[in-house]
């Protein structure tokens, strides 16, 4: 661009420079012109002029003429030097143009260059953002499942809490397994499930409970330890497991119906507490089961639980059993010695057991309750133990006792509370004979109570005791 000024520039000039020379040979011409057309009149003048006046005439005009010529001349060089100065002026304000031009450019660049370097860096934030937002997701998504799983792992601690609150309520093993059973079914996802028992005597697997089953497939279920696939589960005390029981020909032939459940997956998981197997049991789905670890940990835990509630409804059962034999040893004991008590005294063959009955038959009409009605039973029985510390000479006399003797005679419903208060057992069954003798106007004893003071069975009993008492009996109602 610089170089095309510095041309044009001299362009300018050559033809400034061509156009005074023109001007000047123009000039000439006039001058010239001029004087040959006045020649004429010059020669005329010289008739009227010394030729020396018009030579220096001649030569003034001639001086004046250069002097023109040198004026245009200076006139043009300074035309043209301000014309150049302008020009100059007019090049350092192109340059100066061409300068903000190029640096203009050279900022427009640079700002093409912030540009597409902001834009390369929007895109690559962009890509950073779009992978930490994918990252963002994915761990969204992680924090999702965590919660699931924790939220999973929640709803199963509280099944098996419910479980065990089950079992801890209820002894009864039929009412534990069932809702064992419900909670299996929901909390692992299977189609179906049931339980067997092991009966320690025979070593048979015994059906006990199931659900999920659209017929009575495995109602009738006994197994040998070893048979089909629960037995070969309670046998090897490991879980068998058949991912597709469609592949499998043998294991249920048992039950011609379980064709029709349509079942794939399978699982047998022994019951095992305290070393001790007490039966299987078994999960059935109507489609492929993805069993993961966690998912097998907790069929295991159940299964423990299932185990635990067998076992303790075993126990309790045991227990139940040796309670009972004892209630009735105890009873039996009793019973013995109402009628050693009998015998010792004097009474009518059976009195306490007859006292006893009739108390009980009009205790029930009362409408006292059946776990109050036992203690009553045994009072009634022992209600004259206390007559155990009354020697046999008062006890005994034939004739009517003194007052001495009465007084001891009056002593054996303390020494019955004396007795009885000692045996835990026995504290409950204590109102009949140490109240017995109390009457309604408040003249009984030991205590002397009256009307409703006097516990409610030892007034049931003390009715009874007078109203089937002997006609013969010669002292108080015993
Ligand atoms: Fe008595
Ligand atoms: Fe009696």
């Amino acid at each position: 661009m610089a170089i095309e000024l510095e041309y044009n520039k001299e362009h300018v000039i050559n033809a400034v420079k061509q156009n005074i020379r023109f001007l000047n040979l123009v000039i000439i011409l006039i001058i010239s012109t001029l004087i040959l057309v006045n020649t004429k009149f010059l020669t005329s003048l010289l008739d009227y002029i010394p030729i020396n006046s018009v030579i220096t005439l001649l030569i003034v005009l001639s001086g004046l003429m250069v002097g023109i010529i040198f004026m245009i001349k200076k006139i043009s060089y300074t035309a043209m030097n301000k014309l150049m100065e302008y020009s100059d002026k007019i090049d350092a304000l192109l340059i100066t143009k061409q300068t903000e031009i190029t640096e203009r450019k050279i900022a427009e660049e640079r700002l093409m260059k912030a540009h597409d370097e902001l834009e390369y860096r929007v895109e690559e934030r962009t890509v950073e953002l779009s992978k930490t937002v994918e990252i963002m997701e994915e761990q969204i998504s992680e924090r999702k499942r965590a919660e699931e799983t924790i939220q999973l792992q929640l709803s199963r601690i509280n099944v098996l809490h419910s479980i065990e609150t089950a079992i801890n309520a209820s002894l009864d093993l039929n009412f534990t397994l069932e809702h064992l059973i419900s909670q299996v079914i929901n909390q692992l996802g299977v189609d179906a499930a049931t339980i067997l028992l092991l009966r320690q005597e025979t070593l048979i697997l015994d059906y006990v409970v199931s659900k999920g089953f659209r017929s009575n497939a495995l109602k009738y279920t006994r197994l040998k330890l070893g048979e089909s696939n629960a037995g070969q589960a309670a046998k090897e005390r490991r879980i068998v497991s058949i991912p597709d029981l469609r592949q499998q020909s043998e294991g249920f032939e048992r039950s011609k119906l379980f064709v029709n459940e349509g079942f794939v997956s399978y699982f047998a998981v022994p019951l095992i507490a305290k070393g001790q197997l007490l039966g299987v049991i078994e999960l059935f789905h109507r489609k492929p089961l993805s069993s993961d670890l966690e998912w097998l940990d907790f069929l295991k835990t159940i299964a423990n639980q299932a185990a635990n509630a067998v076992d303790n409804a075993i126990l309790f059962d045991r227990l139940q059993q040796i309670n009972f034999k004892l209630m009735l040893a105890y009873d039996t004991t009793i019973e013995g010695w109402s009628h050693a008590l009998d015998m010792r005294d004097r009474e009518t063959e059976g009195h306490s057991q007859r006292v006893t009955e009739m108390t009980i038959t009009i205790a029930k009409a009362f409408g006292i309750e059946d776990s109050k009605l036992v203690h009553m039973q045994r009072g009634a029985l022992l209600h004259d133990i206390g007559k155990m510390g009354v020697p046999d000479s008062i006890l005994l006399k034939p004739g009517p006792l003194t007052y001495d003797e009465w007084i001891i005679m009056k002593r054996h419903p303390e020494y019955a509370l004396s007795m009885l208060s000692k045996i835990d057992y026995l504290e409950p069954a204590i109102d009949i004979p140490y109240y017995h003798h109390e009457k309604w106007d408040g003249t009984g004893y030991p205590k002397g109570l009256k009307c409703k003071e006097i516990p409610l069975a030892a007034r049931i009993f003390a009715v009874v005791d007078v109203w089937i008492r002997p006609a013969l009996s010669f002292r108080v109602a015993g």
